[in-house]
């Protein structure tokens, strides 16, 4: 099969189009054709060596963990799935070896959930990742209830817009960060103040509008300033949850009872069914998605490191 992998960790350049075996499933996973790839963070992250600590590998490694597709096996004791159903899915694994830049994916069968006949292949591989994240950091973790105040760090980002729109679905009032190119956009996914972050400190805008403190801070951001003023932001009784690094030491934190932890992403074919509905009805907005080719890899890999994109970036991979 075609695919896009990397012997080796370094730059962009590292990445190399050509043909791998086709994976092989084990009991309890489907092998997925992909129709589409998402490109995130934590791609470019593992190329470039990052987070070696968290994760086992195999080489060559094929990156990505979001597809979208459709089943074309179905392994032993798997049950609800049949051959020629169209799926989206959160391919994620502590162990690195066949991703999702290619023409198939051998993925537990509790990782994928149906794709709504009314979204795109190129919109069901740019949502599973961010959704799940986002739904589980603001959802199962913060419990965000309607008229709660929530602060999404880099709104305009895959990961922002998605929280944007699922806090906006909750009731929440939604204050995020943006360069001013980008305040439409975020709020057309629901964005109820926007604050450039290159032209005022977001901290001082938002302790004068809530004197009392925010419900939630979503907290994507890696600089220490960030970090602390995360827990500075939420009123007692707040939630943090952080995005790229454990909770600071503070003693703030146990002074106001915040409920604070990284999390990371975790593939849930159900919690993923749930979701897809919710774009599937409109009520979630879709982010914005520039598509680009399967071989266009390393030029997403290199905008992602940039760190400006707006919403996701999928890679085509093959017609269905
Ligand atoms: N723990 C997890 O499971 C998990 C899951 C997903 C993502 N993440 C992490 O969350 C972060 C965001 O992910 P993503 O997919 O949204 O990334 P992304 O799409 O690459 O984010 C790009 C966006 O970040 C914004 N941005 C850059 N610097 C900023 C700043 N100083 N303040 C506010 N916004 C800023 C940019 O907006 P402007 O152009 O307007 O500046 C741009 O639109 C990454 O670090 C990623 O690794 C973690």
């Amino acid at each position: 099969m075609r695919a896009i992998y990397y012997e080796k960790f370094g730059s962009a350049d590292v990445l190399k189009i050509g043909d791998l075996s086709k994976p092989d499933i084990k009991p309890g996973q489907v092998l997925v054709q992909i129709a589409a790839a998402a490109v995130n963070p934590i791609d470019r992250r593992l190329r470039a060596g990052e987070l070696q600590e968290f994760f086992q590998r195999e080489w060559p490694i094929i990156p990505g963990f979001d597809f979208s597709g459709r089943i074309v096996e179905v392994g032993d004791g798997v049950t609800g799935w049949q051959v020629g159903q169209d799926v989206v899915g959160l391919a994620f694994s502590w162990f690195l070896h066949g991703g999702t830049y290619a023409e198939y994916i051998a993925v537990d069968a509790s990782a994928i959930a149906m794709k709504p006949d009314n979204i795109s292949f190129i919109e069901g591989a740019a949502l599973p990742l961010v959704s799940l994240t986002a739904w589980q950091a603001l959802v199962e973790f913060s419990d965000l209830k309607s008229g709660q105040r929530v602060l999404i760090q880099a709104g305009a980002g895959g990961l922002g817009s998605t929280a944007i729109s699922i806090a906006k679905y909750m009731g929440a009032y939604v204050y995020t960060t943006a360069r001013e190119h980008n305040f439409d956009y975020v709020k057309s996914c629901g964005a109820d103040f926007a604050i450039d972050y290159t032209a005022s400190s977001y901290v001082d805008l938002i302790k004068a509008r809530e004197p009392d403190g925010l419900d939630v801070v979503l907290e994507s951001l890696t600089n220490d300033e960030a970090i602390t003023s995360a827990i500075h932001l939420v009123k007692p009784g707040g939630a943090v949850p952080y995005m790229n690094n454990p909770p600071p030491d503070m003693d703030e934190i146990r002074q106001k009872n915040i409920k604070t932890d990284f999390l990371h992403n975790r593939p849930d074919g159900q919690m993923l069914q749930d979701i897809m509905a919710l774009y599937g009805a409109g009520k979630v907005q879709i982010p914005y998605i520039e598509t680009m080719k399967m071989e266009e890899a390393a030029e997403a890999h290199r905008r992602s490191e940039g760190w400006h994109t707006r919403g996701k970036m999928v890679l085509h991979i093959q017609d269905m």
